[in-house]
């Protein structure tokens, strides 16, 4: 063997050893090692970051000075107020702790369960499913623009975001937790520790993580949920070729005021946030969902639900509080069927006055579904997060 190759082969052999030693030594220390994620220094899309570090929503529906007495169904018409203001790091944070199955009671189900990102924020049943395989009366609504509303359930008893996530956390039929145990559970993750200093910089390092925080942090992330950007949105800022002709004239049933729908499904939320009776079937066999009449001990409530938004309605079937609507088309198919016709009949609810019969044609049942696909604008879709500080697989 020449010198050269004595030299080249030792080299050669050297180099193995030294990845050999590399790779065990990583086998070593990989144990101990544990990865905390940076929280986000950046406001997600929609938003702009102030000096403060307060994440502020930016769309082209500010260009439009007064959500009210703009006339029903009009295009240039504001948005209500948003929550926002939270900062990037407070919203990053909501969303792990949003996928986080950690928040239940036996680790097993986490907000995305019954609000997937792939199902328009719901969970495509028609009645959702808590813990112990628990079957829910209600349907999950979307959580797109939530940061919107000001009444939230379907039958609105709560008004904050923050109010309304201690529903499902600590009902039995849900996520099954309790406050404290939540707190035990976060407070005994290292790298839940770690973010909440990172997103509460005001906060002793080390000092224990709070209820407050939790709520805030997954406020902060619903809040980010926005959907303002679909075809319609495209058409109604003054680009006219975003819809087609079929489009158009479902936006012009919608609108008109034989169909009404606009009345309480108003743009640009597609909801105008009050309550309505109209009357919408329960499945088979199931009784009459009193919907607002219970919180409000209010009799004139009876069957009264809050008008949902009709944004990525494409995505979030089946429909209504019941979920009894397979398709769109079925659902808007129930409007025209008579003022009541679905009411049992020992019930007499006080119906709201713009649900009448319309006695719309297939043709205009067909254009209203087209209409409703162009409410669909998911460019904003959050990331589910890779891994979890829980350890735990990110439940969706
Ligand atoms: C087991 C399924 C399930 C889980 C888990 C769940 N939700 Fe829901 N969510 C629902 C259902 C069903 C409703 C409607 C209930 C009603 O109106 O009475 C709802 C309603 C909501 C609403 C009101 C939306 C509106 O338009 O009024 C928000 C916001 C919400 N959930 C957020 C959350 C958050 C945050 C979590 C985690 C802390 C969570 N949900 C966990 C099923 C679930
Ligand atoms: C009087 C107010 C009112 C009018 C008018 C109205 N809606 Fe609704 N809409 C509601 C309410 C309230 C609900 C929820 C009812 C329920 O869950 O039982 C609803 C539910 C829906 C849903 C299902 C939403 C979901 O998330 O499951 C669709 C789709 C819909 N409406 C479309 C229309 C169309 C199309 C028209 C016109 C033909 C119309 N609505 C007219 C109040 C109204």
């Amino acid at each position: 063997m020449s010198k050269r190759n004595v030299i080249l082969k030792s080299s050669i052999s050297g180099l193995l050893l030294a990845v050999v030693l590399l790779f065990l030594y990583n086998a070593s220390t990989s144990e101990t090692y544990e990865y905390i994620p940076k929280l986000n220094t950046n406001c997600p899309p929609g938003f702009k970051k102030s000096a403060d570090n307060e994440c502020i929503a930016q769309n082209l529906y500010m260009q439009y000075d007064s959500p009210n007495n703009k006339g029903v169904g009009g295009l240039k018409t504001g948005l209500p107020e948003v929550r926002d203001g939270f900062s990037p790091q407070e919203i990053d944070l909501g969303r792990y702790l949003f996928f986080d199955p950690a928040l239940s009671g036996d680790g097993t189900i986490s907000c995305a369960t019954c609000h997937s990102p792939s199902k328009g924020f719901s969970d495509g049943l028609a009645t959702s499913i808590g813990a112990n395989n628990h079957k829910l009366t209600r349907a999950a609504p979307s959580l797109w623009n939530v940061g919107y509303l000001k009444k939230l359930f379907w039958d609105g008893r709560a008004t904050t975001l923050e109010e309304q996530m201690q529903g499902p956390l600590f009902s039995v039929e849900e996520m099954n937790n309790t406050p404290e145990n939540l707190i035990e559970t976060l407070n005994s993750i290292a790298t839940y520790k770690e973010m909440f200093a990172e997103a509460f910089p005001q906060k002793e390092k080390k000092s224990s993580i709070e209820l407050h925080e939790v709520y805030k942090t997954i406020t902060a992330f619903q809040s980010s949920l926005v959907s303002l950007n679909s075809k319609y949105d495209r058409y109604a800022h003054g680009y006219h070729q975003a819809l087609n002709e079929n489009e158009i004239a479902g936006m012009n049933v919608f609108r008109s005021f034989v169909a009404r729908c606009a009345e309480c499904h108003t743009p640009p939320l597609f909801t105008n946030q009050q309550f309505a009776v109209i009357g919408s079937p329960e499945p088979d066999g199931l009784p009459l969902d009193p919907g607002a009449q219970e919180p409000f001990h209010d009799k004139t409530l009876r069957g009264a639900f809050k008008v949902p938004s009709l944004r990525n309605i494409e995505k979030t079937a089946p429909y209504m509080h019941s979920g009894n609507f397979g398709t769109l088309r079925e659902t808007v198919e129930f409007y025209t069927k008579g003022r009541g016709h679905a009411v049992p009949e020992d019930e007499d609810l006080i119906i709201h006055w713009h649900i009448w019969d319309p006695q719309l044609s297939d043709y205009e049942l067909d254009r209203l579904v087209d209409f409703l696909k162009t409410l669909t604008d998911e460019t904003f879709t959050p990331k589910i997060p890779e891994t979890l500080p829980s350890g735990l697989k990110p439940s969706v």
